[in-house]
């Protein structure tokens, strides 16, 4: 039987085994994994699947802030991602499941600008679309093309040139990820 659980800290070795066979020894070179440099993830978010004691699955969330390249604004934001299904654990419904999950406690605990960098072939289903024409960047210039925003919220708040970047930089925006708190805008 399959059960899905907050992620708890006792949690976090059995996701990165996880996330390494997902995804494979490059995955720290994704545009991502810079956002998520000395940032917490939003564990308050995140999700593990489980199959009896062995961990199958995950998705958390990361804050990020969406910078305006024209007005010079900052909005805070969520990243969804990494999602990552057990490759003989795939097909049966975990990644949905995780997904639905997600974005049910993402938007109940107030968070309405959602994005992730993601196919979206399969991120259409949950609600996620591109972000194109408004061009969006990852860091280092990246994924423009794959940066999809769940709607219907989102879209129309989003600047028409921007770019994401890390909340690291700001300590208050940092520890209210560790609390479990909205980072603020700056
Ligand atoms: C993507 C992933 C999380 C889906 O998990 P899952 O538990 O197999 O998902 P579900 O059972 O809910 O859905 C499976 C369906 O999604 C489809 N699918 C999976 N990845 C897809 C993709 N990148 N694009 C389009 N469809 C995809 C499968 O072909 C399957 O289709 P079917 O129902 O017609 O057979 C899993 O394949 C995985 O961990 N992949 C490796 C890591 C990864 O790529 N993560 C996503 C980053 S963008």
């Amino acid at each position: 039987m399959i059960t899905y659980d907050q992620e708890r800290p006792f949690d976090s070795a059995l996701v990165e085994t996880l996330l390494d066979v997902a995804f494979g020894p490059d995955r720290f070179a994704k545009s991502s994994y810079s956002l998520r440099e000395n940032v917490p993830a939003l564990r308050h978010l995140s999700w593990v699947a489980r199959a009896d004691d062995r961990l199958v699955g995950t998705v958390r969330f990361w804050p990020i802030y969406i910078q305006d390249m024209i007005l010079g604004t900052k909005e805070s934001a969520i990243l969804l991602g990494p999602l990552a299904v057990a490759p003989d654990m795939q097909k049966y419904g975990i990644g949905a499941e995780l997904m639905k999950r997600a974005v049910a406690r993402a938007n109940s605990a107030g968070h309405q600008r959602i994005l992730l960098v993601g196919d979206h072939d399969y991120y259409s289903r949950f609600g996620f679309e591109h972000v194109l024409p408004r061009y969006i960047t990852m860091p280092g210039g990246k994924d423009a093309r794959r940066l999809l925003v769940r709607q219907p919220a989102t879209l129309p708040s989003l600047p028409a040139v921007g770019k994401i970047v890390s909340v690291a930089p700001d300590a208050d925006a940092v520890e209210a990820a560790r609390a479990g708190a909205l980072p603020t805008a700056a």
